[in-house]
């Protein structure tokens, strides 16, 4: 009897697989781009499979776990997110899942701050009248001019990892900030970057001084000409602090006309039809978005709207898209390093065989 480990992806995950092939574990991938249907996850996962890999497009919840039942010991998600993972059923069977926080922070947090200063310093729309052979003269504000992002006052809205790296991104363009989060408020991390701000003042850095401080949320979106969206997707029925619409028609209202919508977070985050009709009448300048309510963007979405299409920036879910931060087998650097590592601590028992202490595990509680 063949007692090798085997494993489903449901995607390919690059030269974490081979590794994985070289430590004699069975890898079987889904060769397609596309998600696979659940009904073959669950024939995969009913098959025996020891662990499964996923991404946050595999619905993974009873009934995967049911077909799993006494067979299948991990699922090692490649994200940081996992929304696609139903937890309250992951602790029932008790199967750990694990996911990709930390190595994609960076990564994240710098595209965020990209789609800023591409969206307020119109470069999608600029790009266009150059190739479109639309730019006939320099003039001092013809055809349009773009807002500078530096010394500018950014509200952080959630001050997890990635939030908090967006706020380091921010200090070398001598920015205010606003920070918001229901949840915890790091104000250690708060202090050392007014120290880091009163240096760079004192050196001559920056010519104005700058600060950074929590405040409620609507003084937030109130106060900031750019807000950018960092919180973990959370519904009323699972949370105190829920965030699915955090932005909707009231408090879309509440931010400056002049301001502009970041979000690398969540989609669901944002009420899509109230954020279409924000752009449309001006509530707000601008929005720049990689993640949606529905993934892919639908093609009659409101948010394609060619009225808006000059101040609504569209990505695809691409702000961890970097080729170190995606493949790297270096669990310290790549998120497909850090999904075949979370996998193999719990197959092969390392930390004793305890997987509350297995770094990589989101549902800890489970295993307490
Ligand atoms: C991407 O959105 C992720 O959660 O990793």
């Amino acid at each position: 009897m063949d007692n090798k480990i085997r494993v489903f992806a449901t995607c390919d995950i690059g030269e974490a697989i081979d590794l994985l092939r070289k430590r004699g574990y069975e890898v079987e991938v889904y060769p397609r781009p596309e998600a696979p249907p659940k009904s073959l996850i669950i024939d995969k996962v009913g098959s025996g499979i020891d662990g499964l890999i996923t991404t946050l497009r595999d619905p993974i919840d009873a009934e995967v776990f049911e077909a799993g039942k006494g067979t299948l010991k991990v699922v090692a998600q490649i994200a940081v997110g996992f929304d696609n993972i139903n937890r309250a059923d992951a602790n029932r069977y008790k199967i750990p899942f694990t996911h990709t926080a930390d190595v994609l922070t960076e990564a994240t947090a710098e595209f965020a701050f990209f789609m800023m200063g591409a969206l307020a310093r119109k470069m999608w729309t600029a790009e266009h009248l150059t190739r479109d052979n639309q730019w006939g003269y320099w003039h001092p504000y013809l055809p349009f001019l773009g807002d500078e992002v530096t010394g500018k006052t950014l509200a952080v809205i959630g001050t997890g990892r990635i939030g908090l790296a967006m706020i380091k991104k921010s200090v070398g363009f001598d920015m205010n900030v606003l920070c918001y989060d229901p949840a915890y408020e790091n104000q250690a991390f708060v202090r050392t970057i007014q120290e880091v701000n009163e240096l760079r003042h004192s050196r001559g850095l920056s010519k104005e001084k700058v600060s950074i401080r929590y405040v409620p949320f609507e003084e937030a979106l109130d106060g900031a000409d750019f807000v950018s969206v960092h919180v973990p997707l959370l519904r009323a029925e699972d949370s105190a602090t829920p965030t699915y619409h955090l932005f909707n028609e009231k408090t879309l209202r509440l931010m400056r006309p002049t301001a502009y919508l970041i979000n690398t977070s969540r989609g669901p985050v944002v009420d899509e039809k109230a954020l279409a009709r924000a752009l449309r009448e001006n509530w707000i300048a601008g929005a720049a978005l990689d993640v949606y309510e529905k993934e892919p963007l639908p093609s009659d979405s409101p948010l394609r709207d060619p009225a808006i299409a000059d101040r609504c920036r569209l990505f695809p879910h691409f702000a961890s898209a970097a080729r170190i931060t995606r493949l790297s087998t270096d669990p310290d650097k790549g998120m497909a390093g850090r999904c075949a590592q979370g996998l193999i601590d719990v197959l092969e028992g390392n930390y004793g065989g305890d997987v509350a202490q297995m770094p990589y595990v989101v549902n800890k509680e489970a295993f307490k």
